[in-house]
């Protein structure tokens, strides 16, 4: 096992122990919708939101406590908004992380009730940090916007309205940064700000970095969706195409596609040089995102 494994597998293995922690009790009532709240977070996902918290707390010498409640909260909203794109109203999708989706093992009422039980259980893990109140609040401001019509919902909203259009790469690159870019943006941020106050230089240097791979992320999805399998991927491959959405693939082409990627890949290579070995998990991770197979 290489040391970036070792080091994933570890945040991989404290974010799975802190979801668990922070998510309502299987025994609390309403059991049903816990129960179903527990099974669209726990046990599944490659936890790169997490994987991304943790690498640029550790730039900014992080308290662990808050780390791993940062961690927790942008988990939960990326789950929830899982659970409900995968809904009949929006990408109506049966399978997710290798599971029938909350819809399909529970029913609609439920899903629609996890997604937004768990945003507001992400900010009330987030409300919990030991941390100077103003820098907290700083810090659910920044998670609300990511989480919002300025971020992922609107970005979902963009998505929905252009089925079967010819969107511009630029109204493309637009919904991509929204639906996927700012939640991944928020959760560079938010390690980075469970620590020692960036600069000017090192936020501008976290900005850039999270620009590339939040870009580079979705690139990379609409790449999956459209060459790999089922199985591999734990949700529908080919559901891009077959629903006529606008994609990187349909508009740029595989190829370049892939290599709009590469390109991502050493930008958020570059932006984080200044701050030399210790940004090698960012660097890591941005090659995971560009490299993943699922
Ligand atoms: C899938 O996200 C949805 C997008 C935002 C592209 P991930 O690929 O991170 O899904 P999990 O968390 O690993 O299941
Ligand atoms: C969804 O994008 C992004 C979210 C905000 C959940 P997709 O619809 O492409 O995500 P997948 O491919 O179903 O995971
Ligand atoms: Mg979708
Ligand atoms: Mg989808
Ligand atoms: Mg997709």
């Amino acid at each position: 096992m290489t040391g970036f494994d070792g080091w994933m597998r570890s945040t991989q293995a404290d974010a799975e122990r802190a979801l668990d922690q922070y998510l309502p009790a299987a025994t609390a009532l309403p059991l049903r919708l816990h129960a179903a709240m527990r099974y669209a977070v726990l046990d599944g996902g490659k936890r790169v939101r997490p994987l991304l918290v943790q690498a640029a707390a550790e730039l900014f010498d992080a308290a662990p406590a808050n780390v791993a409640r940062a961690a927790c909260a942008v988990e939960m909203i990326h789950a929830y908004s899982l659970v409900h794109d995968d809904m009949p109203c929006m990408d109506d999708d049966a399978l997710r992380r290798g599971k029938p989706t909350v819809h399909v093992a529970y029913d609609e009422a439920t899903a629609l009730l996890v997604g937004d039980a768990l945003q507001a259980q992400a900010f009330l893990v987030l409300a919990g940090m030991e941390i100077d109140p103003a820098r907290a609040v700083a810090m659910l401001r920044l998670l609300a916007d990511a989480a919002g019509s300025a971020g992922m919902c609107g970005g979902q909203a963009i998505d929905l309205a252009s089925v079967g259009m010819d969107l511009s790469l630029a109204e493309l690159e637009q919904m991509h940064r929204l639906k996927t870019g700012a939640l991944l943006r928020a959760s560079v941020l938010l390690g980075a700000w469970c620590g020692t106050t960036p600069d000017a230089a090192a936020t501008a240097a976290l900005e850039a970095y999270a620009a590339a791979i939040g870009l580079a992320f979705q690139v990379i999805d609409d790449v999956l969706d459209a060459t790999a399998d089922s199985a591999t991927l734990g949700k529908t491959a080919g559901k891009d195409a077959a629903d006529h959405k606008p994609t990187y693939v349909s508009i740029l082409g595989l190829e370049p596609s892939r290599a709009l990627a590469e390109k991502l890949r050493s930008d958020a290579h570059r932006a984080v040089l200044p701050f030399g070995d210790k940004a090698r998990h960012l660097r890591d991770l941005a090659d995971l995102i560009v490299q993943r197979k699922a």
